[in-house]
């Protein structure tokens, strides 16, 4: 399995602090943000990892990530050259994906617990694409998941009135089929390639897979939400915890299909 860390955008929700820099180099506790996600992916066994980042912010992301030796990855790099959502960003990595599955993480999102259980149930996991739910106090800020009593059947982006408490974080898992979704989607109200419609491409197939998200999770794009990050990266030391059991998830081994029936 490949990664992909996706570190675009304008980060204007945290202005002045991102005026002059990438919001993923800014710190949380003792490193930048952006050693977050490889840590974890490296820490899940993922070995290969392409950053997509902007064109104003490109060289400072290299000269703080080097080439991965430190972290014990190869680090690839794209340039988003402008800000038209995840899954167009995303859609930059096909060559890089090269048809493997991969792992996609948002790299302002932040996990207390490491993701390998995730990891490895996706690398069970025949086909088609996997989230990470949270449940959280204001879901009306993130896609959020309708769920019947086994399956996630929709996941709106944002909505006004949200249909449960579930936030879809920042963690993503697709089959090969991801490209080819990407090229079905048009863009949303705002303008972008939302990640929430590709997801929705693949509930409609069936093939949506989910897992609950242990532990302390956030995302650092406002004040608030950064200061919770800071908070328990800074009370662990930075460090990543491992799970009370190895193999804990509460989707099931291999969770039902949603649609099933
Ligand atoms: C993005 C996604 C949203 C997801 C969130 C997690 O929102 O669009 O579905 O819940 O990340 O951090 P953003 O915060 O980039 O607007």
């Amino acid at each position: 399995m490949k990664g992909i860390i996706l570190a675009g955008g304008r980060g204007t929700r945290l202005h002045p602090l991102t005026k002059a820099t990438n919001k993923h180099l800014l710190p949380i506790g003792r490193e930048p943000m952006l050693y977050h996600p490889i840590r974890q992916m490296v820490g899940a066994g993922i070995r290969e990892v392409l950053v997509v980042t902007s064109t104003e912010h490109i060289g400072h992301v290299v000269a703080c990530l080097g080439g991965g030796a430190e972290f014990g990855c190869t680090l690839t790099y794209m340039v988003q050259e402008a800000p038209r959502g995840i899954a167009h960003g995303l859609s930059l990595a096909e060559a890089f994906a090269d048809r493997s599955k991969v792992c996609v993480m948002l790299a302002d999102n932040i996990f207390e617990y490491s993701i390998a259980p995730y990891v490895d149930a996706f690398k069970e996991q025949p086909a088609g694409a996997r989230v990470l739910l949270k449940g959280v106090g204001e879901p009306e800020h993130y896609g959020v998941a309708a769920l019947d009593e086994h399956q996630v059947v929709e996941i709106q982006e944002k909505p006004k009135v949200p249909k449960s408490a579930y936030a879809v974080v920042g963690l993503y898992f697709y089959d090969n089929q991801l490209f080819d979704v990407i090229r079905m989607i048009t863009p949303s109200a705002r303008g972008e390639l939302e990640i929430t419609s590709v997801n929705n491409v693949y509930i409609k197939q069936g093939q949506l897979y989910y897992d609950h998200c242990k532990g302390r999770w956030t995302d650092a794009g406002t004040f608030e939400s950064y200061a919770e990050a800071s908070r328990f990266m800074n009370e662990n030391g930075n460090r990543i915890l491992p799970h009370k059991e190895p193999r804990a998830r509460t989707g099931g081994t291999i969770p039902p299909p949603i649609n099933e029936g």
